[in-house]
Order: C-alpha cells, then structure tokens, then sequence
C-alpha cells in the first residue's frame, strides 16, 4: 500500500508508547512517503529513522497513491494553502482520502464546503502584485500560497529594501560606473522582494546615461537568493525569469554552501522571528561567512530589542536605522 503524507512534520510520526517512550506511530504501515514545503521538515523526517521516506518539492508529488492523508486546520497552514493542496490531492485521483483536521469542526465544514459543490474546477492561487523602491522601477511580482509574503507586499521587507536602495545608490562605491562586479545575498527571499527591488534599483543607479538598464546588470550585479521553502524558491526563481534579473536560487535551510564564503558585498535578511531567534541565528552565521571583509549585513525587525544581541554576535557594531515602524540593523565585516 502506497501513502502519501500530507501537512504532517516529524513530531506526528511519533507516539509514546506504555512505558512513555517514543516510538514510530502505529498507523505508519507500508510504504510511506511525507511530502513537505519546507526543506527544514524534510530533513528532520530523514533525521528522525521513523522510516517514512521525505520528500521537499513546490506541488505533491505524483504517483498512483492508495492512500493520501491530509493534516490541516487554521493554525497549521492558511486557510488558501489547504484549498491549494486539496485541490493538488484531489487532481492526484488517489484510491482513499482522509483528512485530518485540526480545529473547530465549522472551520473544517467551511473548508470542505469551498471545494464540495465543483471540485473538478481548477483554480490559479498565484497572485501578481506590484512593488516599488523611491526612484526605482515598479516590479510585478508572483507569488504562491505557503510562500512568503502572498498577495501582498510585506512592509518588514519593503522598509529593508528602500534603507539598502537607497544606502548603495548614495555609496560612491557602489554605485559608480566604473561598475566593479557586485554580489548580493537575499536569505530567507520568500518570492524575491527584497532582493530584486534592490538589484533593479542599483541597477539602474549604476546605469551609464543613455544605456539600456539590464545590460550593466547582467554583467556585473550578481544576485544570489536562498530560501528553505520550496514555493518560496519556485516563486523566485519565476520572478527571475518574468523580471528579467539574473538569480541563483537555492533551497537551503542552512545557509550558502562553502564555495561561496567571502564572496558577497551585501547581505539582506528579513528573518522569521519565531522559536527564539534561532532562525535569525542561522541568518546572521551566514551573513557572516559569506560576506566579504568590508561587506555590510543588513537585516530588519519590528522591534531592535531582540534581534541586535544575535546581530552582535557576529558583528562588533550594529547600526539602527528605522523605516516604516521597523528597525533595519547594519553591520560591517571585520
Ligand atoms: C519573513 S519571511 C521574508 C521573505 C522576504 N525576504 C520578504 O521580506 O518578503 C522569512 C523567509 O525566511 C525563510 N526561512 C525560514 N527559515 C529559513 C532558513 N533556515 N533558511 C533560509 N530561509 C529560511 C522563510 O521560508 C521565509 O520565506
């Protein structure tokens, strides 16, 4: 019998058993696959020998499954993600669905209700919004739901992009058209916000007059995105393309590879603040790594309190710059 694991991370896969031990849960029988988002949860399923196989990718994977297990509920994943994955289920034409809903069972009716009355109608949960620095270009980005930000422009990263666009475009280094090649390291890019408002408007501020604006930046801006979320890393990488702004883009959830230590002038980051800075951690270890003696780190936060500690770490100075009610934190390598 052929499963496929839905929404599940590696805590579900686990029970105690009489004497309070941990065991693989008893309902994991046959040949079992977890599909996750997120490069982090899929590693964690590898690394716990519960014996379910993971695996990370934008959409479900598809297989002539008997048996595929949805978990969902309003404080797992948005109530648009679920009606996207519902659909990628219900288009695998799986032999058996079950759905395991946590939360209130009007909530799960709501759910349910949404696809009941035409579920062989497909719909398009992409969404195109606009984005723009001062002075720059306004970009149409795509985004995808579970990815970072969705729909809409995400004012933490926003104020991150418009403190560094207009910190390069006022930094002669930078900025001139002696154009000496320039790296930048967008981790965490969700669907590229700040990454590609930053490049476009470097782009253009190192544009020799009368020049066409994409050719100086093909040639000497460098533009390098990581994200642990797949979406997030498809939706980039879409981005990318429909921009028409070079990018590497990585899934990772533990930063750059080594090859690329000491080889980037900026870094921007617009961490998740959640399980206590322990993301940020991994953010600003990179930062560190990968920049070069002299590159500058930014990253932003609602509020400087938490995040400056984890930030001094690895930098000896931090400056605070605040910008749309958030606080943008920079520093320089040693
Ligand atoms: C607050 S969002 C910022 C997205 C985008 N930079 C913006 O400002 O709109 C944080 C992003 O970090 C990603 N992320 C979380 N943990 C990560 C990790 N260990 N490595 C890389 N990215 C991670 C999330 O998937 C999410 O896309």
């Amino acid at each position: 019998m052929k499963t496929l694991l839905v929404g599940y991370k590696a805590q579900d896969l686990f029970e105690a058993d009489r004497r309070g031990e941990r065991r693989p849960a008893s309902w994991l029988e046959g040949d079992i696959t977890c599909h996750t988002l997120d490069i982090y949860h899929c590693h964690a399923i590898e690394n716990s020998s519960c014996g379910v196989k993971a695996v990370c990718s934008p959409h479900l994977p598809k297989d002539d499954w008997d048996l595929v297990k949805f978990k969902t509920g309003p404080k797992l994943m948005s109530g648009e993600l679920s009606l996207d994955l519902l659909q990628e289920i219900h288009l695998l034409h799986p032999r058996r669905f079950e759905l395991e809903f946590v939360g209130r069972e009007r909530d799960r009716n709501d759910l349910l209700a949404k696809i009941k009355d035409d579920p062989d109608r497909v719909r398009d949960f992409s969404a195109v919004w606009p984005a723009s620095v001062p002075g720059g270009q306004k970009l149409m980005l795509t985004s995808f739901p579970g990815c970072f930000c969705h729909r809409r422009v995400d004012d933490g990263g926003l104020a991150l992009a418009e403190v560094v666009a207009r910190e390069l475009s006022d930094s002669t280094p930078f900025n001139s058209s002696a154009l000496k090649p320039f790296s930048i390291l967008d981790m965490g890019c969700g669907c590229g916000l700040v990454g590609f408002l930053v490049a476009s408007s470097l782009s253009s501020s190192r544009q020799a007059p009368g020049t066409n604006a994409a050719a100086p930046h093909e040639s000497t801006i460098r533009l390098v995105m990581v994200d642990s979320h797949a979406r997030a890393v498809e939706a980039a990488s879409l981005n990318a393309e429909k921009l028409g702004i070079p990018a590497e883009v990585i899934l990772s959830d533990n930063g750059t590879p080594a090859q690329m230590d000491c080889s980037f002038d900026v870094f921007v980051g617009n961490p998740p603040y959640y399980s206590d800075y322990r993301i940020a951690d991994i953010f600003l270890e990179t930062a560190q790594r990968a920049l070069k003696p002299g590159g500058v780190c930014y990253t932003v936060c609602k509020n400087a309190d938490g995040l400056e500690p984890v930030q001094r770490r690895y930098f000896p100075e931090v400056e605070i710059i605040r910008r749309r009610g958030y606080a943008v934190l920079k520093s320089v390598k040693n």
